[in-house]
């Protein structure tokens, strides 16, 4: 039995989330095993309720469970808080950083039937399957940093700091996983210029040798921002810096045909968290035109990183691959001669494969 902590949020949360929570109902029952599904509350649901973004009630229960699937937090109706109190900054940062979940895995994998949603060429996206891993819990975004008044005048400045350490938790990480597709690592740096990415290039140097069946890479960033439109296709595992990860994943989204179609996992705990790329979608919410699919893409991931379900992991994969090659398809990714489905029909047909 493994247990799963279920944290809907806002906007299209409560919509998307119980589809994926079907889909593994159906996994379940078919490999006979049991989950266990416990609903809590995050973000602006959670502020309405009890005045806190993330309860310790919630984070409690997420510590408890074996992986947490989650929609996504946040709306207007919260957007005039403190930076520090909106449920963006004060649900995700500390779940993610409680958890210990220094790695973020967003696939963006092209599903055929979608090859022209994409607003790039069909000759460029198709075959496109590759996996960006982000460090998340150091970096730029988690170095010293600080604003002060000088004499000079003001200043500011962030750090892009990390240790051996952490650099080769990742980046080990990313080795194993390559090993587990087609085995070729990109490691992106800006070692040209960058102390820090000098660092993270020696570690994957003196790591190789662990992993001999696996080629590796090195590419400035800059040169994997042009690379991932020009020819996606030559990558498989890409591993890289938190604020590198994070501008690299979103430009990767537009490659698979809308940020509805995006899952994400992030590891490292003992605890994982699984969700959508995507945020609340409030201009959508609560008209059933949301689409399910990252967030049972997410669920998929779960099966293959926390349980190792890895034959129901593809199943799902499949089954929404079948799906859209049937011509289904929601608002995001509707083009004329295709059928256009709510969200709940969008998952029943997912569930029927
Ligand atoms: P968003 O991802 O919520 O929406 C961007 C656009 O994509 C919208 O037009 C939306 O309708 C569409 N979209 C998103 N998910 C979709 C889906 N599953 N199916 C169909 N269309 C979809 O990003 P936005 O608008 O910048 O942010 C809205 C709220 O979500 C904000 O409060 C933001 O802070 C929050 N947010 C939360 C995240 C999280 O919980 N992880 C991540 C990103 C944003
Ligand atoms: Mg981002």
């Amino acid at each position: 039995m493994y247990k799963i902590a279920v944290l809907p949020g806002d906007g299209i949360g409560p919509e998307i989330v119980p589809e994926a929570v079907k889909v593994l109902e159906v996994v379940a029952r078919r490999a006979g095993i049991e989950f266990k599904f416990t609903e809590a509350l995050v973000g602006g649901a959670a502020i309405d309720a009890c005045g806190r973004a993330l309860p310790p009630e919630t984070l409690e229960l997420c510590r408890q469970s074996d992986a947490v699937l989650l929609g996504a937090v946040g709306g207007p109706k919260w957007d005039a808080l403190p930076p520090e109190e909106r449920p963006e900054t004060a649900a995700l940062l500390p779940l993610r950083k409680e958890l210990g979940l220094y790695a973020n895995l967003r696939p963006a994998y092209l599903f055929e039937p979608l090859a022209d949603a994409s607003p790039l060429k069909r000759e460029i996206v198709s075959g496109t399957d590759l996996i960006i891993i982000r460090e998340l819990t150091g970096g730029l975004y988690f170095g010293p940093k600080k604003r002060e008044k000088t004499e000079d005048g003001e200043v500011a400045y962030d750090t892009m700091f990390y240790t051996r350490a952490e650099i080769e938790r990742i980046v080990r990480l990313a080795f194993q996983i390559a090993r587990s597709r087609r085995r070729h690592l990109t490691s992106v740096d800006k070692a040209n210029v960058l102390t820090s990415s000098r660092l993270w290039r020696d570690t994957v140097e003196s790591l190789k040798g662990e992993f001999p069946d696996v080629t590796v890479e090195h590419m400035y960033v800059d040169n994997c921002a042009m690379q991932l439109v020009r020819r996606p296709t030559q990558f498989d595992v890409i591993v890289t810096e938190n604020t590198f990860g994070d501008i690299l994943s979103d430009q990767a989204s537009v490659l698979t045909g809308s940020i509805g179609m995006l899952p994400s996992a992030s590891i490292g705990g003992s605890t994982a968290l699984y969700e959508p790329v995507h945020g609340s979608a409030p201009d959508i919410a609560g008209q059933q035109k949301a689409n399910p699919l990252a967030t049972i893409l997410s669920a998929a991931m779960m099966l293959k990183y926390s349980f190792k379900m890895h034959r129901e992991a593809a199943a799902v994969e499949d089954a929404v691959g079948r799906v859209l090659a049937k011509g289904y398809r929601t608002a995001d990714i509707y083009v004329p001669g295709t059928k256009l489905v709510g969200t709940a029909e969008m998952g029943t047909l997912v569930r029927r494969e």
